[in-house]
């Protein structure tokens, strides 16, 4: 389904700013596959996220998703594979304007734009359904303006717009991290609920190993790489499961049976 091979970013490349950010990740996920990605600050995983997404484009590698080449395909011309949900609940919704009108343009995914795209009675009902499964009573304010919403209630409305219709790629990058405890959980849930519905392929980024563990059929490592941090394969090398390994923090030993590592900068396949 998605298919990123030897795929490299660096930022500011040739100045004293330079920063390697991916550095030969290579990375395939079958369709139906919830990969969740950990790792430390600064490790790559939201630049991992931004060149699938097309925010910009690898230095160097390919993104294949669905057989098609994406690599360099304008943002807004892949969107129609992928569904979207950011850290920043402020991201992903358009603050000025209804739920509906809002849920209305994400209706549209892969369709030609158009002015044309205000919601229809039919559509109303399919909205005040879809809605009502959040449990935040937002069935009945359809026609609330969204930046008047809470960060949890803008948050489940962007999960249900990336996937209202059923994109090829789900992309979550840490979406729950600035919601308090309770609504992470909702919105965790809610997730899981839309991605079982819909078999659809995701890769989510997290802090929580818990989250990690319990929400990914897969989980992904990634090291942020400095110049003291020595490439060694260690001990869990060739254990079943386990293609490539380096230095692991004691947390990902004890779960190393369901983890797979990169590196950002380091070229490792998975
Ligand atoms: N648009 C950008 N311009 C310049 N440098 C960038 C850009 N995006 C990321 N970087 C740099 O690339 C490196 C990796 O950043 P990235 O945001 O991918 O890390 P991350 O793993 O998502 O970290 P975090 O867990 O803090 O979100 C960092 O050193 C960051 O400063
Ligand atoms: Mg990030």
């Amino acid at each position: 389904m998605l298919k990123i091979t030897h795929l490299h970013k660096t930022f500011f490349p040739n100045t004293p700013n330079e920063k390697k950010a991916l550095r030969g990740v290579s990375l395939t996920l079958e369709e139906g596959d919830f990969v969740t990605v950990i790792g430390s600050n600064g490790s790559g995983k939201s630049t991992l996220m931004n060149c699938i997404a097309g925010v910009f484009y690898p230095d160097k590698g390919h993104i294949l998703i669905d057989g098609v080449d994406v690599t360099r395909m304008p943002e807004h011309v892949r969107a129609k594979y992928i569904g979207r949900v950011f850290q920043d609940p402020m991201k992903g919704t358009a603050g000025d304007m209804q739920v509906a009108e809002n849920l209305a343009m994400a209706s549209r995914r892969g369709k030609p734009l158009s002015l044309k795209w205000s919601s229809k009675s039919s559509q109303l009902t399919e909205f005040k359904e879809a809605l009502k499964e959040l449990d935040l009573g937002l069935e009945n304010r359809l026609e609330t303006r969204i930046g008047t919403l809470s960060g949890g209630q803008r948050q489940s409305i962007t999960l249900l717009m990336a996937t209202l219709v059923p994109p090829k790629l789900l992309l979550l990058d840490e979406h729950t991290a600035a919601l308090d405890p309770k609504t992470a959980e909702k919105v965790l849930n809610l997730t899981q609920k839309r991605v079982s519905e819909g078999n659809l392929t995701t890769l989510m980024i997290t802090h929580n190993m818990r989250d990690a563990l319990r929400f990914g059929n897969r989980q992904i490592v990634a090291f942020r790489v400095t110049r003291g941090n020595a490439v060694r394969p260690q001990r869990l090398h060739g254990r079943r499961g386990i293609k490539h390994c380096i230095a692991l923090p004691r947390v990902c030993q004890k779960i190393c049976n369901r983890v797979r590592i990169i590196r950002a900068a380091s070229a490792v396949s998975l």
